[in-house]
């Protein structure tokens, strides 16, 4: 056997979505150098930590990982230690000073170099850094390539992502981001759209389009608009489901509120980072937009597609955020009905300006800040959850869920739970019996199936299979199984 191909790398990916895409990129690099994945630092010879650097307990969760890694390499001295992402674009320094250990510091737009700079590793040289950071001239291809075309042997399942755009322009006063990521620079459209194809033709049923703030995306290199990329993206044979992430409410266009409804296969959700409901905050967080205006783009957006679910980003305890400011945010949770959002306490990042801020909020109230944003948010969401009970939904089968295959479902009655999202972005589990013979769960997954939503739970809904469309399901000859 070959030798070469006995080579194994471990990738931990911490953070975004964007890391995960990376992260995806770096074995397809790494597959054509001969490495196979592993889940364990005890079989890699190499691992390659991929890092996230946007809040502060993100960063020490690397170095707490990174250390644990160079313990192990204690004991296993030719395995190699990489570290990639945004906090080895950050803390380069402090990294390699602190850990003897690591062998390659990559940064975030020279992940193209990682096949030579691993080739210099096995030939001997040891402590690269690389953390060029090319500037504003323009992202070539060269910098963010699909790296393998064989997108047969990327990981994941039924929904895959697609980096459109790296970096961002905007500068909001607690972001590392612009620092770490760079200047906004968006791929060819043609170049998307041709992953798009490969991934669908490697079984993927919906891709989520990725960029720091997507309604920019391609202003600077004058390429199309971004829902001129939603069209070509819907005219891609066998994709069933398009998502985006991240949209600035500054700049969500009355073109883009309109793909809604216009682009069929994109799903009836927008993910629309807020941050605060209180124009004094947003004003210091230099988000370039008031709560009445982000209101009336939400306003907008449902004029196109009433029933679009939203959901959101809330940072507490800003600078100077007031316990009057912060009920501004209560209360604006209310006013839009979000389906769920991401919440975060505010903690200070290197260069972000926010870090020179006076009145910096106490971490007692903060905790009990995201406390309570979380208790009103529980009950926005299971008040939107209940009124969905009763209703037949589209799922996306993505696979078992958690406890679909465990030997007590079994038992009880050979029931299996699979588990899926609506367009809404929502997490249906539902149970099939494939005793009964009319669905087998494998057919399901990668499908869209109508399944009659039957509780609703904190995070998810309960759903069921109606036995008549499972009937339907039954004869369709291993065909598409869909919703009529
Ligand atoms: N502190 C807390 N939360 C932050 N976010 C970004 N920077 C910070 C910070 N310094 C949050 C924002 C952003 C999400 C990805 O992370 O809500 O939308
Ligand atoms: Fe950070 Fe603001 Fe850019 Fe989002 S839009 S990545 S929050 S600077």
């Amino acid at each position: 056997m070959n030798e070469e191909k006995l080579k194994k790398v471990m990738i931990q990916t911490l953070g975004c979505q964007m890391n995960v895409y990376d992260s995806e990129r770096m074995a397809d690099m790494l597959f054509l150098l001969g490495y196979e994945p592993t889940d364990s630092p005890w079989k890699a010879d190499l691992v390659i930590v991929n890092t996230c650097a946007i809040r502060e307990k993100a960063e020490q969760k690397v170095f707490s990982s990174v250390g644990r890694l160079c313990a192990i390499k204690q004991r296993r001295p030719r395995m190699k230690i990489a570290v990639a992402g945004c906090v080895a674009q950050q803390q380069a320094e402090k990294l390699s000073a602190r850990f003897e250990g690591v062998d390659l510091i990559l940064g975030t737009r020279v992940i193209h170099k990682l096949p030579d700079h691993v080739k210099a590793l096995e030939n001997g040289e040891s402590r690269i850094t690389d953390v060029e950071m090319p500037d504003s001239g323009g992202l070539s291809e060269e910098n963010c390539p699909p790296a393998a075309q064989d997108y047969r042997r990327r990981p994941g399942g039924v929904s895959r992502y697609v980096t459109i755009m790296r970096g961002c322009d905007n500068f909001c006063s607690y972001c590392v981001v612009p620092y770490v990521r760079g200047r906004e620079n968006s791929r060819p459209p043609g170049r998307i759209v041709e992953e798009v194809r490969g991934l669908v033709s490697a079984g993927a049923g919906e891709v989520v389009l990725l960029g720091q703030n997507v309604n920019s995306y391609g202003k600077k290199e004058k390429l199309c608009s971004f829902a001129e990329l939603l069209e070509q993206v819907n005219d891609v044979e066998g994709v069933e489901r398009i998502r985006f992430v991240t949209s600035h409410p500054r700049d969500l266009s009355d073109e883009l509120a309109a793909a809604f409804s216009g682009v069929k296969k994109l799903c009836n959700h927008l993910h629309l980072p807020v941050q605060s409901g209180a124009d004094p905050v947003l004003k210091r967080m230099n988000r370039k937009y008031t709560r009445d205006a982000y209101l009336e783009r939400i306003e907008k957006l449902r004029s196109v597609s009433p029933d679009i679910a939203v959901t959101t980003d809330v940072i507490v305890g800003f600078p100077g955020e007031t316990r009057q400011d912060f009920e501004m945010t209560l209360d604006l949770l209310e006013q839009v009905g979000f389906d769920t959002l991401f919440a975060f306490e505010y903690s200070d990042r290197p260069r972000a300006p926010a870090r020179k801020f006076d009145s910096k909020v106490g971490q007692e109230e903060k905790n009990a800040r995201l406390k309570q944003l979380l208790q009103t948010q529980e009950k926005i969401t299971r008040r939107i959850h209940e009124s969905l009970v009763g209703r037949t939904m589209n799922v996306l089968v993505e696979g078992y869920s958690r406890h679909g295959r465990s030997p007590r479902k079994q038992e009880s009655g050979g029931c299996v739970e699979m588990t899926g999202r609506t367009s809404e972005n929502r997490i249906v589990n539902f149970e099939i019996n494939p005793d009964q013979g009319l669905v087998q769960p494998e057919d399901l997954i990668g499908k869209t199936a109508p399944v009659e939503i039957i509780r609703a739970c904190a995070n998810s809904l309960k759903g069921k299979m109606p036995v008549e469309e499972s009937a339907v399901l039954y004869t369709s000859k291993g065909g598409k199984i869909h919703a009529a």
